[in-house]
């Protein structure tokens, strides 16, 4: 399976992408180092913010109660904003597309 991600530059990056790994994971382990993800994963950061496709919104989900309370305090929210962690991915997500959110200020 792969994912596509966008990073803050706009370069694509198609990344190898393991069934039962998170999309912060994938994106972590697959060189890039945009996202801080300084929690490690525990749902607590909000650094691993990312935008999700409109395409794949419906298969990825809404975020839980906790995580959408993490996402309001980003600048940059969106409808489909999640926390990269917070996603695992599935033989169902193959080719799921991200982008980055942009840095807090
Ligand atoms: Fe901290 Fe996702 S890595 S909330």
């Amino acid at each position: 399976a792969e994912l596509v991600v966008t990073d803050r530059g706009g370069r694509q990056h198609r990344l190898p992408a393991k069934p039962g790994f998170t999309v912060m994971e994938i994106i972590r382990d697959g060189g890039l180092n945009e996202l801080l993800a300084l929690c490690g994963g525990s749902c607590s950061c909000a650094t691993c913010h990312v935008f999700v496709d409109a395409a794949f919104i419906d298969r990825v989900g809404a975020p839980g109660q906790f995580e959408s309370e993490l996402l309001d305090s980003s600048n940059h929210r969106r409808e489909t904003s999640r926390l990269g962690c917070q996603i695992e991915m599935t033989a169902a997500l193959d080719g799921l597309r991200v982008v980055i959110a942009p840095e807090e200020d």
